[in-house]
């Protein structure tokens, strides 16, 4: 797990800023292909939640894992990768393709935003190249991405108003990848939810759901007085056809639980009062891409 840090500057009069939470983008090539109707990635929507990102001078993102559809992480590789026992080999002719397509497709993608880019989370939909590299880690180079980590990370915003004005907000970045429904994987998470980072906000993915609650947080405040605080708790939803409405025109039709989920991200706005200090509140807000 890594920490990130990322700083907001407000100008005078700013009320507000906002963030996208993009969640399971899962590009693959097709998407880039003339007719992309085999695409699973509804590449349209992640190119609007983009030029959301470039066209507001207020709006931040940070992709919470599965950026990229193929996969090649078993959990043996995976281990190996993160413990840095992988073999280290020249790189394949697989490898160098997907590369190429990095540099020619995915990294375009974030040309010119990506100083607004928070972090990236690797998710569980990521290759490791024969060299020990990964696709994510190569893009996180080639586009100036800062990498947050491979399944969570804290996000630290220093949010500045005037010189003396700072708020600190702590976000714990998930992509939640234990959330299958296996006795196993159900155990993971049980254990999982024992030890909830502290943060202010909390996002998750992987399930490609879009939905925020607001859970409530008892703690004594200074003079030890019992006090509630709302913290939201997001799920960042997704660009996969597979839960969609266009789901019966990729090739891999298959619903999670049966169920479509609609693609679409969130807009998280935090909203910045200034009193004796910083006063900060979210307003999340579901988009859905039709
Ligand atoms: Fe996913
Ligand atoms: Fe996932």
């Amino acid at each position: 797990m890594l920490n990130g840090r990322f700083t907001i500057k407000i100008k005078p009069k700013q009320k507000s800023f906002t963030i996208l939470p993009l969640c399971d983008l899962h590009i693959d090539k097709r998407a880039f292909r003339k007719d992309n109707s085999k695409s699973v990635c509804d590449i349209r929507g992640v190119k609007i939640a983009l030029k959301e990102v470039r066209d507001n001078e207020d709006t931040y993102f940070f992709i919470n894992g599965d950026l990229f559809e193929d996969t090649n992480n078993t959990t043996r590789k995976r281990k190996a990768y993160q413990d840095g026992r992988m073999t280290v080999s020249t790189l394949t002719t697989e490898d160098e393709d997907d590369m190429d397509f990095i540099d020619k497709h995915i990294a375009p993608l974030f040309k010119g935003i990506s100083d607004k880019c928070m972090g990236v989370i690797m998710g569980n939909h990521f290759k490791i190249f024969s060299n020990g590299d990964t696709n994510i880690e190569y893009l996180c180079r080639k586009a100036g991405l800062p990498l947050l980590g491979m399944h969570s990370g804290f996000l630290r915003l220093n949010i500045f108003k005037n010189k003396s004005k700072c708020r600190k907000q702590d976000f714990w970045i998930s992509h939640h990848t234990k959330t299958g429904n296996k006795k196993g994987n159900d155990l993971n998470k049980i254990q999982e939810s024992s030890n909830v980072p502290i943060a202010d906000a909390y996002f998750y993915a992987h399930s490609h759901f879009l939905g925020c609650i607001m859970k409530p947080r008892p703690y004594l405040n200074k003079i030890g007085d019992a006090k509630v605080k709302y913290v939201p708790m997001i799920r960042g939803g997704g660009f996969r056809k597979s839960f969609s409405i266009d789901a019966k025109n990729c090739d891999y039709p298959e619903f999670y639980d049966g169920e479509i989920r609609p693609t679409g991200y969130i807009r998280f706005i935090v909203n910045v009062k200034i009193a004796d200090q910083l006063k900060i509140s979210y307003e999340p807000q579901e988009v859905y891409i039709q």
